[in-house]
């Protein structure tokens, strides 16, 4: 059957429907006017698009089977008004309600999306920067990000330049014209930080081209060095790159050479999957609803601070490895 997920953690409220594959996808993204996102006024902008972005993920859609919705973890107002609305649409339409986990979603439409059936995930965002891999029946986080997420520290530096939000991009840009200057690099064991590195690059006194080019080397190597261990502790052999931050070309680039060297398999999935989308709450939504775990309107409070190890992974039967 088909399940309509709405997501909206926060930058962007998107409704899409899958099946088999992705049937509709329908997204309007929340741009702050100046400064970095304000919850509640980006939770309006939801509300003020709610009805027609769902309305036309719904128009080329057959019947719903299922409502999910991301419960958790993002910016409180922006989850309390998409629950809002998946709540009343599961009661009206009288389908069982799905509360997904964003970053669990994200995993898994990047397994759908490169057919790698047990990798590890380096999902780096805005809000997030996490390596994980499974085991075991959860989402086990090897590693994370102990101030910023690495997109949240580009969009804080871009934000410093007045470049334009996000600020990945632009310095995606300035980067290719760039060459190496120090800057500080923080792995502490399996963990990361960024903010250091964040006020050393806004300080540098540099052109802007070469610490666009350094700060995404240094921020990028912190990434595949946690990611590289996390293959080497687990002995998995693929790996799987997904959020927003995914879609830079260096990024990408390095993971590979480290995949390569080790003999490890690297895919990204399409980009329409990589930043926040309700493609990938639709389609977890479905398989949650296929294996059972649906929630009563009594059960579907949001959680801000959501984690991907508080999931039980029902659907999957394998161990890991
Ligand atoms: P999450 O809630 O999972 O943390 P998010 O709400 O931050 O996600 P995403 O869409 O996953 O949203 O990621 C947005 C981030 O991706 C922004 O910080 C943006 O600057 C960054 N980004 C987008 N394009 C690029 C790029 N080409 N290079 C680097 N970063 C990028
Ligand atoms: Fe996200």
């Amino acid at each position: 059957g088909q399940v309509l997920g709405i997501e909206g953690t926060a930058w962007n409220l998107s409704a899409a429907v899958f099946d088999d594959d992705l049937i509709t996808l329908r997204s309007s993204p929340y741009i702050p006017p100046h400064g970095g996102i304000h919850p509640r006024e980006a939770a309006q902008h939801h509300a003020s698009v709610m009805k027609e972005v769902i309305s036309d993920a719904l128009a080329d859609a057959g019947e719903i089977t299922g409502v999910a919705f991301s419960q958790g973890p993002g910016l409180g107002p922006c989850l309390r008004t998409v629950a809002t609305a998946a709540r009343s649409l599961a009661l009206s339409l009288d389908v069982p309600l799905i509360g997904v986990n964003h970053c669990v979603a994200h995993i898994e439409i990047g397994r759908f999306a490169t057919g790698y059936t047990d990798p590890i995930v380096l999902y780096a965002s805005g809000a997030n920067t996490q390596v994980l891999g499974y085991l075991n029946g959860r989402y086990r986080i090897f590693g994370e990000t102990l101030d910023i997420g690495i997109g949240n520290g580009l969009d804080k530096f871009a934000r410093h330049h007045n470049l334009p939000h996000p600020g990945g991009p632009a310095i995606e840009e300035f980067a290719k014209e760039g060459s190496y200057i120090p800057l500080p690099y923080t792995v502490k064991g399996m963990d990361l930080a960024f903010s250091g590195l964040i006020s050393a690059a806004k300080e540098a006194d540099a052109p802007l081209p070469d610490v666009c080019y350094s700060l995404q080397e240094t921020a990028f190597a912190m990434c595949v060095e946690v990611t590289e261990r996390a293959l080497a502790h687990t002995g998995k052999d693929e790996v799987i790159l997904v959020g927003g931050v995914g879609v830079n070309g260096r990024m990408q680039e390095m993971l590979a050479a480290m995949c390569e060297e080790r003999g490890a398999a690297f895919a990204v999935p399409e980009r329409k999957y990589m930043g926040d989308n309700g493609a990938m709450i639709a389609y977890t939504g479905r398989v949650m609803l296929a294996s059972g775990q649906t929630i009563p309107i009594s059960e579907s409070r949001v959680n801000p601070g959501y984690r991907s190890d508080q999931v039980e992974v029902g659907w999957r039967s394998d161990t890991g490895s």
